[in-house]
């Protein structure tokens, strides 16, 4: 069983909910929710804590090249985080009539939600601290905005704690690459990683906001910023640390137009075998990213099998 249908479980109308929240209540759960709007947080918490459970296996494969013993300690603490953000959304799923064993066990690597970035492996300390500087800001600001945003109670209250440790992983990221600029090789290594993460983070926030699906996100205040708001969120912490770390990356604040623009072609093709984009190029149509995506990249496959394997290998897995 995948998970009860929906109508089955949310007993409101759309107008009945609408109302709930129009009164200034949160929904704190099936209880309070249309099929719509179970259909549309599951699917928002879905993505985010297939993004929390993969970044585990990503940035224990860059772990592996710590330079000491004692940021091997750092990395691993910051793992345990990302699995504990991962429990809390697929406990919530539990709650919302998924079950939990198919999703996190079972499910087929293709089927993870997470965002493509996490597919092209981190080979390096230098990559899992850039990837700390980027990557974590990234969720930083998608969980800050549902934090302050969400109508979903349990997830609201639990994000405090989320956003805690975040700052804490994007810290580590800045830490670190502050330190690394400041001899020329590793300034050529975060220069190399940055150089094809950058863009990998924009694509993060999704469809651009004239070609968005899934509107319901914002009508319900599952969050508060359209992807495209996001994004410039994004840039305007990114941007300004790069530069002042001496990094460049392909964007900079348009005083005119009051927001940061992008000064290559985006969205652009990605050559993932060796994690390049090929700018000159030009721009592709997003259909063409959407494509990209849905196939999932190299380590898709890698990943989730090493998050599932314990559960397929120990015997806890429920006859068929
Ligand atoms: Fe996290
Ligand atoms: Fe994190």
């Amino acid at each position: 069983m995948v998970a009860t249908a929906v109508e089955e479980l949310a007993p409101l109308t759309e107008e009945q909910v609408m109302e709930h929240l129009a009164a200034g209540k949160l929904v704190e759960g099936l209880q309070h929710m249309s099929p719509k709007y179970l259909e549309g947080i599951r699917r928002i918490l879905t993505v985010s804590a297939d993004t929390e459970f993969v970044s585990a296996p990503a940035y224990l494969r860059a772990a592996q090249h710590a330079p000491a013993l004692n940021n091997f300690g750092s990395a691993m603490s910051i793992i345990q985080d990302e699995l504990a953000h991962a429990h809390i959304g697929y406990r919530l799923l539990g709650d919302l009539g998924v079950d939990m064993d198919w999703l996190i066990y079972e499910r087929p690597a293709l089927q993870f939600k997470y965002p493509y970035a996490f597919d092209v492996p981190l080979n390096s300390w230098v990559e899992l601290v850039c990837a700390n500087a980027m990557y974590d800001q990234a969720g930083f600001v998608l969980l800050g905005d549902v934090y302050q945003s969400s109508t979903f109670g349990p997830w609201k209250r639990a994000l405090a704690k989320v956003d805690k440790e975040e700052t804490f992983h994007l810290r580590h990221g800045r830490t670190w690459l502050k330190k690394l600029v400041k001899d020329p090789d590793g300034e050529q290594e975060v220069q190399a990683a940055v150089d094809w993460m950058f863009i990998l983070t924009l694509e993060w926030f999704g469809l651009p906001d004239d070609l968005k699906v899934h509107t319901e996100q914002l009508d319900y205040g599952f969050k508060g910023k359209s992807n495209d708001e996001l994004r410039q969120t994004w840039m305007g912490e990114v941007v300004p640390f790069m530069d002042e770390i001496g990094i460049d990356v392909p964007a900079h604040f348009d005083a005119e137009r009051d927001e940061y623009v992008m000064d290559c072609p985006f969205p652009a093709r990605f050559d993932e075998e060796r994690r390049e984009w090929l700018l000159d190029e030009g721009p592709v149509s997003w259909n063409e990213v959407t494509t990209r995506w849905r196939a999932r990249g190299p380590m898709n496959d890698d990943y989730v099998r090493t998050l599932q394997r314990g559960y397929q290998t120990t015997g806890l897995r429920k006859p068929a």
